[in-house]
C-alpha cells in the first residue's frame, strides 16, 4: 500500500474575499520530490503557510503521518518534522553562519540559544550534539569551511544553502522549500538540484514551490500546478509541458 506522508484534503482559505485557495488536495508519498508550479498570486506560498501552521485553513483537513495538523501550531508542527524555507531568506543576522544553522537545532531540542551559554552538563551534551549535527548540514552543503563566517561575508547563494541547512538541522520527514532555485545562476542551481536529489535518495519527502521548470522537471517525482487557488493540472513533467489549461495559465507554449 502506497504511504503518503501527507495528505491535504479540500483545503480553502480566504483572505477578505480574496479565494487564495479553493478546496486544494494533494496527497504526497514519503521519499517523493513533489513540485508546486504556477503564476504569482495563485496560491502556492499560503499553502505552504497552512501546511506549516502559520495560517490557518478556513476549511479542510491537513494529515501528517496519520495525525490531524490541521489545527496545530507551527512549533509544534516544526516538531513534528515539517521544516521549510521562505521566499525571501530569513536571518539572525547578528549571527555567524553555523550558528545560524544551529539556530534550527534549538527548536528541536530542550537547549535554547540562550541556556547553551550555561554550562550544565546535560546542556552541554546536548549543546554538543547540536554542533556535531549543524557542522554535519553544512559539510553536506560543502560549506564547512565558511562555518565562522558573518553573514554579511557570505554570497546569495550560500545564503540560500544556509537556509536551508538550518531546515535539515531539524532532521525533517518533510522539507518544504519556496523557490529555493531562485536567484541562482545555472550552475548554482545544478549544484542545489544535485543536492536535492541526494536528500531524496536518503529517504527525504521535498515539496518545492518553484518557477524553474526545467529544473523542476528534471528532479520532481510529480508536478502540480494551481492557478488562481486551484489545482488545474498533475502529473509528471511531460504531461504538464503539454497540458494546454497550463499552457494558458502558466507556460509559454
Ligand atoms: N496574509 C495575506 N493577506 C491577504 N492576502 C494575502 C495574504 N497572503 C497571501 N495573500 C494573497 O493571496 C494570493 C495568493 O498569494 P500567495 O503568496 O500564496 O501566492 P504565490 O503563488 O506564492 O505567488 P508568488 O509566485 O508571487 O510567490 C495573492 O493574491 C496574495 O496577494
Ligand atoms: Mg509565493
Amino acid at each position: 500500500m502506497t504511504k503518503h506522508l501527507i495528505r491535504v484534503k479540500d483545503v480553502v482559505k480566504n483572505f477578505d474575499g480574496l479565494n487564495a485557495l479553493r478546496s486544494v488536495s494533494m496527497d504526497i508519498e514519503a521519499g517523493k520530490i513533489e513540485a508546486i508550479i504556477g503564476p504569482n498570486g495563485a496560491g502556492k506560498t499560503t499553502f505552504f503557510n497552512i501546511i506549516c501552521g502559520l495560517e490557518t485553513a478556513d476549511s479542510g483537513s491537513i494529515y501528517f503521518n496519520d495525525v490531524d495538523i490541521s489545527k496545530t501550531s507551527s512549533d509544534k508542527i516544526a516538531n513534528l518534522g515539517i521544516s521549510r524555507t521562505f521566499q525571501t531568506s530569513q536571518f539572525f543576522e547578528h549571527l555567524n553562519v553555523i550558528e545560524n544553522i544551529m539556530v534550527g537545532r534549538y527548536l528541536k531540542t530542550s537547549v535554547s540559544f540562550f541556556l547553551a551559554g550555561l554550562w550544565l552538563p546535560k546542556i552541554y551534551r546536548e549543546e554538543h550534539r547540536n554542533m556535531v549535527k549543524a557542522f554535519e548540514k553544512l559539510e553536506f552543503l560543502e560549506l564547512y569551511d565558511k562555518a565562522d563566517r558573518k553573514l554579511s561575508q557570505i554570497t546569495f547563494q550560500e545564503r540560500k544553502l544556509i537556509e536551508i541547512g538550518r531546515c535539515l538541522a531539524m532532521e525533517p520527514k518533510l522539507l518544504l522549500l519556496d523557490e529555493p532555485f531562485g536567484g541562482l545562476n545555472i550552475t548554482e542551481i545544478k549544484f542545489l538540484a544535485e543536492k536535492l536529489i541526494q536528500l531524496k535518495q536518503q529517504g527525504m519527502t521535498i515539496l518545492i514551490i518553484d518557477h524553474h521548470f526545467g529544473t523542476i522537471s528534471n528532479i520532481a517525482d510529480e508536478i502540480v500546478v494551481l492557478n488562481h487557488g486551484e489545482i488545474i493540472a498533475k502529473g509528471k513533467a511531460e504531461k504538464i509541458r503539454t497540458n494546454e489549461a497550463v499552457i494558458d495559465a502558466y507556460l509559454p507554449s
